[in-house]
């Protein structure tokens, strides 16, 4: 396979969530072999704290994925900047503790006010950048979408209830779309999802691991879980993503790709 299938030079990528653990480590890899990288987030400081050591082949751009109208001027903003956009990624994302029901809980307890705004990031935050970008794209009849879903997208993860709906709409959205825009836009709009399994980041580490660093109950069932024993590490993203992106997946679309060590396809037996 010749290596220019993996080409990167010259491309420019829109990654939302860019200051998060993964979409943020992919966004670093992707500026660091090539591309130029716009990075979006919610706020400027952390996405400062994202593009330190970087250099003028990324960019900033705040904004809220759930804002269809900061969404377009972002996109504005990013063509003025770079002059085209080749793909988008969809890394932001993340859940809310009233939309989980904690071990001493019920389905019953749930908040639902919570629930809604969890749907609304994870699910509405992929929806309209893929429609802004997307609609950039279907002009251009170019351009590549990856969308994050999660291993609780499609297996029943107890407690996390708002997050595993969201995600499990992502995925179905992810082949909704992909379908679509290649009926109606070509083959040269493709859409996919990477599926992280467990990755240690601020928003689960409390789940995963205890004060002093050693494994939670709840972490150790989940390495008991996983073939490869471990939790991931963010990096382990982006080569999966760095396919995804490029002409190595030229006939790939509605694929959600498992970066998982194996949890996704475990009997537990
Ligand atoms: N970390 C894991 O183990 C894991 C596992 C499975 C799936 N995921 C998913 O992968 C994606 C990336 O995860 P992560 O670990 O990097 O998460 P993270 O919490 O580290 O980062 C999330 C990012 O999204 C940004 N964000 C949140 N709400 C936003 C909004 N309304 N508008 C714009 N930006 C917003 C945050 O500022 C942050 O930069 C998420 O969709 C997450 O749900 C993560």
């Amino acid at each position: 396979m010749k290596m220019s299938l993996f080409n990167l030079n010259d491309k420019v990528y829109a990654v939302t969530g860019a200051s998060g653990a993964l979409a943020g480590a992919a966004a670093r890899y992707l500026a660091q072999s090539g591309a130029r990288v716009a990075f979006i987030s919610r706020k400027q400081s952390k996405l400062d704290a994202a593009v330190k050591g970087l250099g003028p082949e990324v960019a900033t751009f705040p904004c809220d994925v759930t804002d269809r109208k900061a969404l377009k001027t972002t996109l504005a903003l990013i063509l003025e900047r770079f002059g085209r956009i080749d793909g988008l990624i969809n890394g932001a994302g993340g859940n809310m503790p009233g939309a989980t029901i904690s071990p001493d809980e019920t389905v019953f307890d749930l908040d639902f006010n919570d629930y809604e705004k969890v749907l609304q990031l994870n699910l509405s935050g992929t929806l309209l950048p893929s429609l802004v970008f997307g609609e950039y794209f279907a002009e251009c009849k170019q351009g590549v979408i990856v969308n994050f879903s999660s291993a609780s997208s499609q297996q029943a993860l107890t407690r996390v209830l708002g997050y595993s709906n969201a995600k499990a709409a992502v995925d179905n959205l992810t082949r909704w779309m992909a379908t679509d825009f290649a009926q109606k836009f070509g083959d040269g709009i493709r859409v996919n999802a990477v599926c992280p399994g467990f990755f240690v980041g601020d928003q689960n580490r409390s789940l995963l691991l205890n004060t002093d660093g050693s494994t939670t109950d709840r972490g150790r069932q989940i390495i008991n879980n996983t073939p490869m024993g471990r939790f991931g590490d963010a990096q382990e993203i982006c080569g999966a993503i760095h396919y995804l992106l490029t002409d190595a997946s030229r006939f790939v679309t509605g694929q959600v790709l498992h970066i998982d060590g194996g949890f996704g396809i475990y009997s537990g037996v």
